[in-house]
């Protein structure tokens, strides 16, 4: 079959191998890195990649060929975990932070996810609209192509249904591809104060049926913590998320241990989310349950911790990870997921494959797109990032820069030097 494209010359290509679930253990540490490769495309799916000369079958006189001597090649970039859609910005607690006030304390306050949630509760469909889409913009030109999207920071219907629209409408408008999860249960509203069991009554209810019957979200997350929700309620609206269809993530063990962990192996969650504060029994639990751990090292950064999650353990243990930026205006406010890479090899000591396969096939699972990216398996969408270095270890070196010169969404060029096209 013919290309309509061909991407060649690549002086490498990291090919993760898509055995049919996420890599777990040992399978983390292994992928295929192709040496002056090329990448050949139809109709915006991957046809044919390999080292040397493309084969002459691919080419006629319509295909495209261009070069790119120098560079090296992933499968677009996957960020399954963000908080995108929100009002305002919170540097006002920068100086907490600097004093070492702790997170949960603030949030106790009536600050931090509260204060977020009053900008977004205020803020217009349109503004959202626009500072989402500057957001996912960026997001692009970092190499990522897919992005999963949370609300919560409405914690009403009114603005919880006005956040789920922004990330759908980006989505249908947008090269980047959204994930839609439906988080409600981020925080206790001030409305429901002292009242958590109600408000998840009336979120299991009343909002979760409309976001099903909106086809607006696809997963249900909670933030299992101290203070904000337990175990108990956590188990209770997923149970019932799942009964209504959905699938499910877990904020848990991020500052406390509190029995999160517990109700992703319990309910076959898809992902825990954070797992900082995670114990051996804990990883033991997410191990055999095949639940991933969706790994937030940017957040541990920006909250001025040295409790990064135990990635290495987690693996030795058998689990599959991913790392994932959280990006949010409280905890971790970045739209670079390269950083967050590289806090996966300096601080977590992850090696360079681990961190790459975390972010591509693990990520594509997470997501529950594994069908169709993550990967260079021949029928999968041409989603492809470009690095300006020559080889897999350099962007682990060179840190906190854009190293991504070019992305492919679906075999189209969307990003050329580092400017969205
Ligand atoms: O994943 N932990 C809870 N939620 C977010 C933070 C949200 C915020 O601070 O606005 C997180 O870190
Ligand atoms: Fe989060």
């Amino acid at each position: 079959m013919k290309a309509d494209k061909i991407l060649k010359n690549f002086s490498q290509i990291f090919c993760p191998s898509d055995i049919g679930h996420p890599l777990r253990g040992e399978e983390m540490s292994d992928a295929k890195v192709i040496e002056n490769g090329y990448i050949a495309i139809k109709d915006g799916k991957i046809l044919a990649i390999d080292s040397g000369e493309p084969n002459a079958e691919l080419l006629d006189s319509t295909t495209e060929v261009i070069d790119y001597t120098g560079k090296m090649a992933t499968p677009g970039l996957i960020d399954c975990h963000t908080h995108l859609v929100y009002g305002g910005s919170r540097e006002n607690e920068f100086s907490k932070k600097l004093n070492g006030v702790p997170y949960l304390d603030i949030l106790a306050a009536g600050g931090g996810i509260l204060s977020t949630v009053n900008s977004t509760r205020d803020a217009s469909f349109d503004t959202l609209y626009e500072k989402t889409s500057k957001l996912v913009d960026d997001m692009i030109i970092h190499g990522v192509t897919t992005v999963e999207a949370k609300s919560g920071y409405g914690l009403d219907w009114a603005t919880e249904k006005k956040q789920l629209e922004v990330i759908k409408k980006i989505d249908e408008k947008h090269d980047m591809d959204l994930v839609s999860t439906f988080m409600a249960a981020h925080a206790v509203p001030p409305e429901y104060k002292g009242r958590s069991d109600e408000f998840i009554d009336m979120i299991i209810n009343e909002m979760l049926p409309k976001v099903k019957e909106e086809h607006l979200s696809e997963f249900c997350d909670i933030f299992c913590e101290t203070g904000v929700f337990t175990a108990e309620q956590s188990k209770r609206l997923l149970q019932a998320a799942k009964d209504q269809g959905f699938k499910l993530r877990i904020h848990a063990d991020e500052i406390d241990s509190v029995g999160g962990v517990d109700v992703a192996a319990e309910l076959g969650s898809v992902s825990a989310e954070h797992l900082m504060v995670i114990t051996d029994e804990g990883i033991d639990k997410l191990s055999k349950a095949h639940v991933i751990g969706n790994l937030l090292p940017g957040t541990t950064f920006s909250l001025m911790q040295d409790t990064y999650a135990p990635a290495k353990k987690m693996i030795e243990h058998g689990m599959a990870i991913t790392l994932t930026t959280d990006s949010n205006p409280g905890s971790c406010p970045t739209s670079n997921l390269q950083f967050i890479m590289q806090l996966g090899t300096f601080m977590m000591k992850l090696t360079p494959i681990q961190v790459l396969n975390a972010v591509t096939i693990n990520a594509a699972y997470s997501v529950c797109r594994n069908d169709s990216i993550g990967s260079f398996d021949e029928g999968k969408n041409a989603d492809i990032t470009v690095f300006d270095c020559e080889n897999i270890d350099y962007p682990f070196y060179f840190f906190a820069t854009n190293l991504v010169s070019e992305v492919y969404k679906n075999g189209n060029l969307v990003v050329q030097d580092r400017q969205l096209v």
